[in-house]
């Protein structure tokens, strides 16, 4: 893999713990006079490795874009930290994979395969096929795939845990156990798992690959029961694999993986704290300005195939066209974020999105009303002030590992607020209970449950939301990471 990356490996091999993800938790941009520019992420992944405060822990990713690439091939060995940059509380090694390889592996497997079995997204009757285009794509995923886990093997310590994340890399625990036997490794899928029916329309090999590759692990990781299952399901009957569903192993090949359950939930005191600073202050103001006194249905998602905001937005419509008394009473603030723009298929998602808000303003609005307001720029400050004012967030997506919008909003919200949630949302295993549930593909039912949420009295939403805030926070990211870490051994 020395052709892949900078290096082979890193001088050290020192960490005790290690992350690894795709992307990491810095990015970089090139400024006007040249030089590299820093950001640094947020996310569960980065509250939750800071529980650690382990500064000898090492991250590693990929570097993303042309400047990511510059900084990784400046670093000795792509370890930022050792080139001075101030990359949070852990090391970073960004791996300086070459651009048609990655994204080969990231747009052709990950984002256009392996994210679309995995939440059902395929329109069958022409999609998947699996032609020599894909199999290009696959060999890049195995190198790509290698790529990590030479890097892990070169820095990970004796025995050292290792947590890898995502179908991005699901072929590493097994390539790291191999490389290394000595490592405790567990892999955590952060999306749903699809079904073996739909599962196993990948090329067998494929499917086969990416089974085993994650069985490498000592643990594998879910964030519900139920992606848990259809993991463990696809194991069975396409490995033929032992499942206990009562301890929750698998058996293959003569070891056994365990498979933990481990609901993120949401960050309460940085999203309390954050959401009171003066620019959601502002940005609330000024949304308060728009929506005029009415009532407001919120959402907010990255503009992903599974966020499923085309249905939403046409059971809105439908709540106008067959209620009228919500004429000039309620407004729809909608945000929807860039997501994967590299994918023809998400740019014309984005655009039937703003086609169809662009329609139902024509239809409805009046000169003293807009029903409808898009914003399709990343603004999450914006996101806040969104959360704090609404009387009902809109969640429904197709199928969605956890969905943190969810659990976000009931901590965040000003004077409570109806969840209406999809069924598909892993968040509905630990929220059904004080949420409105919809099935997300029923445009009336979810007509429905807006209008429930719009006329539900204000002391219910306020108590639902303190036991809907109350159950999002059950496992905060720091807690999180560290039960997994604890489980590892
Ligand atoms: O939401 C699921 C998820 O897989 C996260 O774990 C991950 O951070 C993200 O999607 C990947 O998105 P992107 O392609 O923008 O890096």
């Amino acid at each position: 893999m020395g052709d892949l990356t900078t290096e082979r490996s890193s001088p050290t091999g020192t960490a005790p713990v290690l992350v690894a993800s795709n992307r990491g938790p810095v990015s970089f941009s090139t400024a006007d006079d040249d030089t590299l520019t820093l950001r640094r992420g947020g996310g569960g992944l980065v509250s939750g490795l800071s529980a650690i405060a382990d500064p000898s822990a090492v991250w590693v990713c990929a570097a993303l874009g042309d400047a990511d690439r510059r900084a990784a091939a400046e670093a000795p060995h792509g370890r930022l930290d050792l080139a001075g940059h101030d990359v949070g509380g852990q090391a970073v090694r960004m791996l300086d994979i070459d651009p048609e390889t990655f994204a080969r592996a990231y747009n052709g497997v990950a984002n256009s395969t392996l994210w679309f079995v995995h939440h059902l997204l395929y329109a069958t009757p022409t999609a998947p096929a699996f032609d020599a285009g894909f199999r290009t794509e696959w060999q890049a995923y195995l190198a790509y795939n290698a790529a990590f886990a030479d890097a892990l093997a070169a820095e990970a310590a004796p025995g050292a845990a290792v947590l890898v994340q995502d179908y991005h890399l699901s072929l590493v625990p097994a390539l790291l156990r191999a490389a290394r036997p000595d490592l405790r490794i567990g892999h955590f899928s952060h999306t749903p798992w699809a079904p073996p029916e739909y599962f196993r329309l990948l090329p067998d090999d494929v499917a086969t690959a990416v089974l085993t590759g994650i069985l490498g692990a000592d643990r594998a990781g879910f964030l519900t029961r139920r992606w848990a299952l259809a993991f463990a399901d696809c194991c069975e009957a396409l490995l033929g694999a032992t499942v206990d569903r009562t301890a929750l192993t698998v058996t293959h090949d003569g070891r056994t993986t365990f498979l933990g359950v481990h609901g993120l939930g949401a960050d309460a005191d940085f999203l309390r704290d954050r959401a009171h600073r003066p620019d959601v202050d502002e940005r609330l103001a000024a949304l308060r300005e728009a929506v005029g006194g009415r009532r407001t249905v919120v959402r907010v998602d990255r503009t992903e195939l599974s966020k499923n905001i085309v249905r939403g937005l046409l059971a809105y419509r439908h709540l106008l066209r067959t209620r009228p008394e919500w004429h000039d009473r309620v407004v729809h603030v909608a945000f929807a974020y860039p997501s994967r723009t590299d994918l023809a298929e998400y740019r014309a998602y984005t655009a039937e999105v703003q086609r169809l808000a662009q329609e139902i303003n024509d239809e409805f609005a009046t000169p003293t009303w807009q029903p409808l307001i898009l914003h399709v720029d990343d603004d999450f400050p914006r996101s806040l002030a969104a959360y704090r004012l609404a009387d009902v967030a809109l969640v429904n997506p197709i199928r969605d590992g956890m969905n943190l919008v969810a659990k976000e909003v009931p901590v965040v919200s000003d004077h409570g607020c109806a969840l209406v949630l999809s069924r598909e949302a892993g968040a509905y295993a630990e929220l059904a209970d004080d949420a409105i549930t919809v099935n997300p593909y029923d445009i009336i039912a979810t007509a429905d449950a807006l209008h429930a949420g719009l006329t539900m009295p204000a002391d219910e939403r306020a108590d639902r939301t303190k036991r809907l805030a109350a159950a999002a926070t059950a496992l905060p990211p720091q807690q999180w990471f560290l039960d997994q870490l604890n489980a590892l051994g």
